[in-house]
């Protein structure tokens, strides 16, 4: 099964991602951890990137999905996974469905997260994420159980480059010139289920796993 997130900076696709994934036994597929973690080992794909994530604008179609391509033909991935930040433009939703085709595969479910912005704003401010591996912390809403260190590996927690003020409010127009056509695209599909966003953490994975059941059940 794949099953696509959406939604803004800051609605908890990442945070909402990690946990179905583990709830549905399907990897967890990030583009923006994907380019972190090519950022981190320094290849040349990390450093185009780089360029395009710290001014809060989109990679370009091309790189992205032959990215995500290369991270889909790997065998954890071959029967399913949950995507999350991509596809963000209509190009990378068709290619997502053309290379889903070869595999005799297809998008089953895209489910749009959604919160407002102020809370967006609010959110990414206070976000803090675990320098080895990425785990997702807020200041408030989430905090870890000794300040300024990851509950799962110990590694101190920082801020992303792109969570800057003014690099979100970048990215929240990008979000809404680029990425809200995706959102039209697999509602005409029939396959959008929107979720509210702005309630506890808890409350929103099981929001999700009550909507995915729902259509499998349907
Ligand atoms: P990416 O890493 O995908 O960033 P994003 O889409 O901007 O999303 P975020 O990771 O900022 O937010 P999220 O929705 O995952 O929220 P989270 O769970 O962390 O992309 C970064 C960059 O990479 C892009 O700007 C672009 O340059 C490039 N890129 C990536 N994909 C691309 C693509 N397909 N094409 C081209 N370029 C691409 O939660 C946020 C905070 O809120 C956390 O602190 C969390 O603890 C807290 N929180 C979560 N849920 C709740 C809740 N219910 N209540 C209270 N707090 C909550």
């Amino acid at each position: 099964m794949f099953i696509v997130l959406l939604g803004a900076p800051g609605a908890g696709k990442g945070t909402q991602a990690k946990r179905v994934s583990q709830r549905m036994g399907l990897p967890h597929v990030s583009s923006g951890d994907l380019f972190r973690e090519h950022e981190r080992r320094g290849t040349e794909l990390g450093q185009e990137a780089q360029r395009y994530l710290s001014r809060g604008e989109l990679v370009p179609d091309s790189v992205t999905s032959a990215m995500i391509r290369e991270r889909l033909g790997q065998p954890d991935s071959r029967d399913g996974a949950v995507l999350d930040g991509f596809p963000r433009t209509e190009p990378q939703a068709q290619a997502l469905a053309g290379l889903l085709a070869e595999v005799k595969g297809q998008v089953d479910h895209a489910v749009l997260i959604r919160v407002p912005e102020d809370r967006l704003v609010e959110r990414l401010a206070g976000r803090r994420v675990c320098e080895n591996q990425g785990h997702v912390y807020h200041v408030t809403f989430n905090p870890p159980r000794q300040p300024g260190l990851c509950d799962q590996d110990g590694s101190p927690l920082l801020q992303r480059e792109d969570d800057q003020p003014e690099t979100v409010r970048r990215r929240i127009r990008v979000y809404e010139e680029q990425t809200r056509p995706v959102v039209e695209f697999y509602r005409r599909l029939g396959l959008l289920r929107e979720i509210e966003g702005d309630q506890g953490i808890d409350q929103v994975t099981e929001d999700i796993l009550h909507a995915l059941q729902l259509e499998v059940e349907g």
